[in-house]
């Protein structure tokens, strides 16, 4: 089966990346052709500092291969090293309508926010589309905030197909729903637009100083406190065995542990879930050159996949001779 998924290049990642989509993409790899990129094209909807998008690409690099991304078996590549992906889109936004797109609703979220929209962002899912397309993909992995990109994908693709005969593989989506939203620091979901992130490779002072700042409710250390609404224990349930959590779940319930007690916990798990991978991270960082090989590795066999599907959608549509 070919999964492919997509992940921003806007920043370091953070522990909710991690748990909400990396860790599953890393698990994925094992049994399945892995197809995985860094979406700069995507990034570049939001006009960002052009030195600090090509850096950040690079740390989402890092990152991954850090995690244990298998760089022989997983296709591994930075998207706009594929500008084929780009001509597809194009080809794609011809069969698109325009109300298919206005209904998304991430658009009109950035619109309402006051963010002044680009063509760009507006024909993000397009972009998506061709992205997923290009490659022949059976699943797409993402989190439920990519469910309604991936519908607009397969309805394209059935456009598509319907007009020019059966040129794409119609994906199934794989919503991460059973994935909890994990919290930030502020309660509010950890993201990079709300500067309330944990990294999954920040010293581990600075780790340990972050958990100890997490926002929980003003209940006294004697009173019984409820697990299901505290934000330190949302983080708990991703790191602590079945059997630990089940102990802090009853010292909730009983009253008399304060959340100090549970953030320290926290903290070291945390730290001890990433320890074994910080080693790597950091030769990484001293050997760019792999990483750069990695990723036009990366993009050659990419490039030698998404240049065949592109061609029969050029040829189906009657492009060229
Ligand atoms: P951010 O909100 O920090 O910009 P992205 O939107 O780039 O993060 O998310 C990249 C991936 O990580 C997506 O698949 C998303 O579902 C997942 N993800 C991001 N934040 C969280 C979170 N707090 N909890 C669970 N998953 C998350
Ligand atoms: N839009 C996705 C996100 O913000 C990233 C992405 C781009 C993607 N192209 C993709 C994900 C193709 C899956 C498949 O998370």
């Amino acid at each position: 089966m070919r999964i492919l998924s997509g992940i921003q290049p806007s920043g370091k990642l953070h522990i909710g990346n991690y748990f909400g989509a990396m860790r599953q993409h890393l698990q994925l790899q094992a049994d399945n052709e892995g197809f995985y990129f860094i979406a700069d094209y995507h990034a570049l909807t939001s006009n960002p500092e052009p030195a600090l998008l090509r850096r950040h690409c690079l740390d989402v690099a890092m990152d991954y291969i850090a995690l244990g991304l298998d760089t022989q078996k997983t296709v591994f590549w930075r998207q706009s090293d594929v500008p084929e992906v780009t001509e597809l889109a194009w080809i794609l936004s011809c069969l698109t309508p325009m109300g298919l797109l206005q209904r998304c609703t991430s658009y009109k979220d950035k619109v309402s926010q006051g963010l002044s929209p680009n063509h760009g962002l507006f024909a993000y899912p397009v972009l998506q589309a061709a992205d997923i397309l290009i490659f022949d993909s059976n699943l797409v992995p993402v989190g439920a905030d990519q469910k309604q990109h991936i519908e607009v994908t397969r309805d394209i693709a059935i456009r598509c197909n319907n007009a020019y005969g059966e040129i794409f593989v119609v994906p199934e989506e794989h919503i991460l729903e059973s994935v909890a939203v994990v919290p930030g620091i502020d309660g509010r979901k950890m993201s990079k637009s709300y500067d309330n992130t944990i990294e999954i490779f920040e010293p581990e002072t600075s780790v340990k100083k972050k958990v100890m700042r997490v926002v929980t409710d003003s209940t006294p250390v004697e009173a019984p406190k409820d697990p299901a609404v505290c934000n330190v224990f949302a983080m708990l349930k991703l790191v602590a065995s079945p059997e630990e959590l089940g102990e802090w779940e009853q010292k909730y319930r009983q009253g008399g542990t304060g959340y100090g007690a549970v953030k320290k916990r926290v903290a070291e798990l945390l730290m001890a879930y990433f320890r074994p991978y910080r080693q790597k991270r950091a030769e990484l960082e001293q050997d760019l050159d792999f990483v750069h090989n990695v990723l036009a590795d990366g993009a050659r066999r990419a490039r030698a996949v998404a240049r065949v599907t592109l061609e029969r959608a050029r040829r189906a549509a009657g492009l060229g001779d």
